[in-house]
C-alpha cells in the first residue's frame, strides 16, 4: 500500500475486472448480445425459459432441452411454509426488502445450499428464480389480506407471475409482455448488483448469499429503484402537458431525471426500444394512454442531454407499463430482480470457474502514527 500517487478509477469507472462470454454491451452503438445473440431477436423470438437456457447452459436449446427447463422451473417454485411465515412477519417492509429476507430464508431449506458444482448452481439458480416469484406474489397477497395462490404447475415464469398475483391466468399479450420485460432485463454484464454478486461468489461463499448481496444492490434508485422512481415521477407529472417544466424544475435545482442515463450507453438502450413500443401498446389497449404520453414528453424534453449522451434506459418505460398492469411501484424492482437472478446466477459461474477473490485497494489519506490518547485524558 502507498500514500504516494496511484491511479484511482472512483465507481470503477472504465475497468476491465475479468472477460466474460456471457453478454456483450456496446454503449456508443447501443447494441446488447446474450452469449452471442442480439437482445432484438431474443424479444421478439424466445420465451424467458429459452434465455435462462442460454445463459446457464451457453446454447440455445433444444425443444427438448427447452421442455426440461420449462418442466424443472415449474415444479420447483414451491417456497416452504416457514419462509411464507417469515413473509407474513415482515409484510409490512418494502417488498424487496421482504425478498431479500425470504430468499436468504430459502437457504436454510435448500439441500444444495453449500454445493457450488457447476449443475447445483444451475438448478439452484432456476429453482430461486421461481421461488422468488413465489415470494413476492404471497407479499402482495398477504398485505392486502389475501391468501397466496400456489405456483401454476404448468404456466412459463412470466404467465405463473401473473397468476399468482390476480388468481387468475393472464391474458395471453399481457404474460408474454412480462415474458419479454424479464427477457430484457435478464442480464447485463459487469453492473453494480452482477459485480457485488460476484465479489461475495469470489469468497467461496455460497449462491443464495450472492443473490442476497444481488438483491441488497439493485434496490438503489441508481440502479434497479429507478422504474420506481420513473413512475412517481409521472404521477407527479399528472399530464403530458405539465412534462417539460416539470423536467426544467427538476434539472434547474440540480436533480436527475431517473430512467436517463448510463454507464455504459451512450446511445439508445437497446432494452429501453422494446419496452418504449410496448408501453405505448399496452396504454391504448387499456384505454389510458397518458402515462406513455407524458414519458414521451420527459423524453423529448431531455433530448438537449442526447449530445452528452444522456438517453432513456430500461427502467424508463419499465414502469408504465407494471403500472398499466395494476402493479403497484414498490413491486417495480422486485419484477426486475425476477428477470435478473438467472444473470447473477451465470456470472457466479463465471467467477468460479476460474476464481480470483475480489479485493480491490483503497487509497489511504487520512493521518498518520498519531500519538494514542487514553480515554480518561481524550476532551
Ligand atoms: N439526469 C440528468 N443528468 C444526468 C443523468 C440523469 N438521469 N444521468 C447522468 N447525468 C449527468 C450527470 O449529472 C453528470 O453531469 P456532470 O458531468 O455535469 O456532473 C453526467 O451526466 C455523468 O453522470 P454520472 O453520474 O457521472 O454517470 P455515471 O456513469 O456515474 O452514472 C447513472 C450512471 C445510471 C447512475 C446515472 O446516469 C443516473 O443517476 N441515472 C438516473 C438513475 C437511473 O436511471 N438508473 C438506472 C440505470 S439503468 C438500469 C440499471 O442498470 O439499473
Amino acid at each position: 500500500m502507498t500514500t504516494g500517487e496511484v491511479e484511482l478509477r472512483r465507481g470503477l469507472k472504465d475497468v476491465y475486472l475479468d472477460r466474460t462470454e456471457v453478454s456483450f454491451i456496446d454503449g456508443q452503438l447501443g447494441k446488447l448480445l446474450y452469449r452471442g445473440y442480439n437482445i432484438h431477436d431474443l424479444a421478439e423470438h424466445c420465451s424467458f425459459e429459452e434465455v435462462i437456457s442460454l445463459l446457464l447452459y451457453g446454447k440455445l436449446p433444444t425443444k427438448d432441452q427447452l421442455n426440461q427447463t420449462l418442466s424443472f422451473c415449474a415444479s420447483n417454485r414451491a417456497v416452504p411454509a416457514p419462509v411464507l411465515q417469515i413473509v407474513e412477519m415482515v409484510k409490512q417492509a418494502h417488498p424487496m426488502d421482504v425478498l431479500r429476507t425470504a430468499v436468504s430464508a430459502l437457504s436454510a431449506f435448500d439441500p444444495a445450499v453449500e454445493d457450488n458444482s457447476l449443475d447445483a448452481l444451475r438448478h439452484k439458480g432456476m429453482r430461486v428464480t421461481g421461488q422468488a416469484a413465489t415470494i413476492v406474489a404471497a407479499h402482495f397477497r398477504i398485505r392486502r389480506g389475501l391468501t397466496p395462490v400456489a405456483p401454476h404447475p404448468t404456466l412459463n415464469h412470466a404467465a405463473n407471475f401473473l397468476y399468482m398475483l390476480y388468481g387468475k391466468e393472464p391474458d395471453p399479450d399481457e404474460a408474454r409482455l412480462m415474458d419479454v420485460d424479464f427477457i430484457l432485463h435478464a442480464e447485463h454484464s459487469s453492473n453494480a448488483s452482477a459485480f457485488a454478486a460476484r465479489v461475495t461468489a469470489s469468497t467461496l461463499s455460497d449462491l443464495h448469499s450472492a443473490i442476497v448481496t444481488g438483491i441488497g444492490t439493485l434496490k438503489g434508485p441508481l440502479h434497479g429503484g429507478a422504474a420506481e422512481s420513473v413512475m412517481k415521477m409521472a404521477l407527479e407529472i399528472g399530464k403530458p402537458a405539465n412534462a417539460e417544466r416539470y423536467v426544467k424544475e427538476l434539472l434547474d435545482s440540480g436533480g436527475r431525471v431517473m430512467g436517463f442515463g448510463h454507464r455504459v450507453y451512450k446511445a439508445e438502450d437497446p432494452r429501453a426500444t422494446h419496452l418504449r413500443e410496448r408501453a405505448r401498446r399496452l396504454g391504448e389497449k387499456r384505454g389510458h394512454p397518458e402515462w406513455y404520453l407524458i414519458l414521451e414528453n420527459v423524453e423529448k424534453a431531455m433530448e438537449p442531454y442526447r449530445r452528452r449522451g444522456i438517453y432513456p434506459n430500461v427502467d424508463f418505460y419499465a414502469g408504465a407499463i407494471y403500472h398499466l398492469l395494476a402493479i403497484p411501484e414498490d413491486l417495480f424492482v422486485p419484477i426486475f430482480t425476477l428477470g435478473r437472478i438467472p444473470g447473477w446466477t451465470v456470472q457466479v459461474l463465471e467467477q468460479l470457474e476460474h476464481n480470483v477473490i475480489i479485493r480491490p485497494l483503497l487509497q489511504y489519506v487520512g493521518p498518520m502514527d498519531l500519538p494514542f490518547v487514553p480515554l480518561e485524558e481524550r476532551g
